[in-house]
């Protein structure tokens, strides 16, 4: 191995190949939520994208295997090595180049490792949008947000992260560099290839630049927390302010009282919004690209009519809506705090799961008691994207529990959770992906037929299955 080890370093350099006898590799090998630890044999740190070709020639001639990593957010250990000290980790992070930006195009070209926030500041800077959004995005990069397919909070208006993409520049697994960086809104000229590489989770080759979609920057927005007793009402809410709102309305996310109080409990300055208890919260967004005062006082008007339309028919309880940005910003960190409050609860079995919008309320309902019923008091930490349908779903665990107690518990919590998800044609991961967390439950939850399918593409990409192996395929 000190002949891999000295190639590498003749490529990137003595500073970029890190070994862990000489170097601190803690941020490389474990995952955000601290489930997965690995052993890597090194960690490189290509500057570009030719040395990141160079690096994966050189792994693939020593037949070793590589976990791309960028920020290290994602939530089913797909960037952590294993235990074998024959992986190599393959950060992104110092591809971190604006390649181009093209207002008129409403396009901006970006290398892999540009972290989320950098990239929705560079769009404002140009009066536009990057709607990509969610709570890891002070440290998540472009290349993994495109490899797991991220959703977020604006999915509902502007799509998934595929749908932001435009373009890619790929490193195949042999090494070869796939430029696939076409501005173009129209392409029909064969496979559009780029879908492949988006939501692979680095298991069919490293993604190093893109090409991403630019809307029209919003200058209005209303921002407001409505209290409410059932999802079903939520979901009324729903149509409710979509039909008042229509695509100005952009963001609609559930929380359960419970996931709140968790909010409350580990970020103390967190705001009582009301004063009475209310089993549901939602979280809702306008925006709209008018400027001054005038599209913004429409937009207010508009919303709070809605609003008061909800309260009139009973739909919801009681609503705090924003008055300034700063109170905007506190009625988010709400919402986005969450997954943060849950780590510090500690043990919980997590679950992404995604039904038809229309049936989320019935699936809570069903799923709800044959929880209590196996597991006497259990806590179901229920929040997630309403407006997409997807849901997370996460089990704490009962009081009194010990954390590797319920651990030992999570097949059997899985299968009460998912075997609903799959009556309800849902799916077992909506948006965090497979990592080496889920992808067992592929085989329970695909087709024999799809997965032969997935492993066909796997095997003409990857034949040496030297990216990312025991990642998303079980
Ligand atoms: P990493 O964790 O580094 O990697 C994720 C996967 O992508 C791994 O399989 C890795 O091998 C692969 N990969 C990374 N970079 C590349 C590349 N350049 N080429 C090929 N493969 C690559 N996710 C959502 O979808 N919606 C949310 O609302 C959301 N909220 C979150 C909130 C918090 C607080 C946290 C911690 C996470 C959240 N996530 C959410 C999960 C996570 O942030 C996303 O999955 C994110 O897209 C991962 O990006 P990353 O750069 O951290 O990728
Ligand atoms: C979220 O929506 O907050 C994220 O997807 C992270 C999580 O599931 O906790
Ligand atoms: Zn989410």
């Amino acid at each position: 191995m000190n002949h891999f080890l000295n190639e590498a370093r003749a490529l990137l350099g003595d500073a970029h190949v890190l070994t862990p006898t000489q170097a601190d590799l803690s941020a490389y090998v474990t995952d955000w939520r601290g489930k997965f630890t690995g052993t890597p044999l090194a960690v490189l740190r290509p500057a570009d994208t030719a040395q990141v070709a160079a690096a994966v020639k050189l792994c693939a001639a020593h037949g070793l295997a590589i976990v791309p990593q960028g920020g290290n957010t994602g939530m089913c250990g797909g960037a952590t090595p294993d235990g074998s000290g024959r992986q190599v980790v393959l950060s992104l992070t110092r591809l971190n180049r604006v390649r181009a930006v093209d207002p008129l195009n409403n396009t901006m070209t970006v290398e892999a490792g540009c972290v989320l926030q950098t990239l929705q500041e560079l769009a404002a800077e140009h009066d536009r949008l990057f709607p990509l959004s969610l709570g890891a995005e002070g440290s998540c990069q472009i290349g993994g947000n495109i490899a797991t397919n991220a959703g977020g909070v604006q999915v509902l208006r502007y799509g998934n992260t595929r749908d932001l993409v435009l373009g890619l520049e790929v490193v195949l697994a042999d090494g070869q560099v796939l430029n696939l960086l076409r501005a173009l809104r129209k392409d029909n000229t064969g496979y559009d290839l780029k879908h492949l590489f988006i939501g692979a989770e680095g298991t069919l080759g490293i993604i190093t630049a893109a090409v991403l979609k630019l809307f029209p920057a919003p200058h209005a927005s209303a921002v407001a927390f409505a209290a409410l007793k059932t999802p079903q009402q939520a979901l009324q809410l729903l149509g409710l302010m979509r039909g008042a709102l229509g695509d100005r309305f952009t963001a609609f996310e559930l929380m359960s009282d419970a996931s709140v109080a968790m909010v409350r409990q580990h970020f103390p300055g967190t705001p009582a919004l009301f004063a009475d208890a209310h089993p549901w919260q939602v979280l809702m967004q306008a925006t709209d690209p008018g400027a001054g005062d005038g599209a913004q006082a429409a937009l207010d008007a508009s919303f709070q009519a809605a609003l008061e339309q909800a309260l009139e028919q009973g739909v919801i309880d009681d609503v705090v809506i924003a008055t300034s940005v700063a109170q905007a910003e506190e009625l988010w960190a709400v919402r986005e705090n969450i997954s943060e409050a849950q780590q510090h609860d500690g043990a919980n079995i997590k679950h992404d799961i995604a039904v038809p919008v229309s049936s989320v309320a019935a699936f809570i309902a069903e799923v709800q008691p044959l929880l209590h019923a196996a597991y006497a008091g259990v806590r179901p930490i229920v929040y997630g994207h309403l407006g997409d349908g997807n849901l997370h779903f996460n089990v704490s665990r009962p009081v009194g529990w010990s954390t590797p107690d319920w651990q030992a518990e999570t097949d059997r919590v899985n299968a009460i959770v998912l075997d609903v998800v799959a009556r309800y044609q849902g799916s077992f991961s909506a948006e965090h992906g497979m990592g080496q967390l889920k992808n067992h439950e592929m085989a329970l939850y695909k087709t024999p037929l799809e997965i032969n399918v997935m492993r066909r593409v796997k095997q003409a990409l990857d034949p040496q299955g030297l990216m990312n192996p025991g990642k998303l395929l079980p």
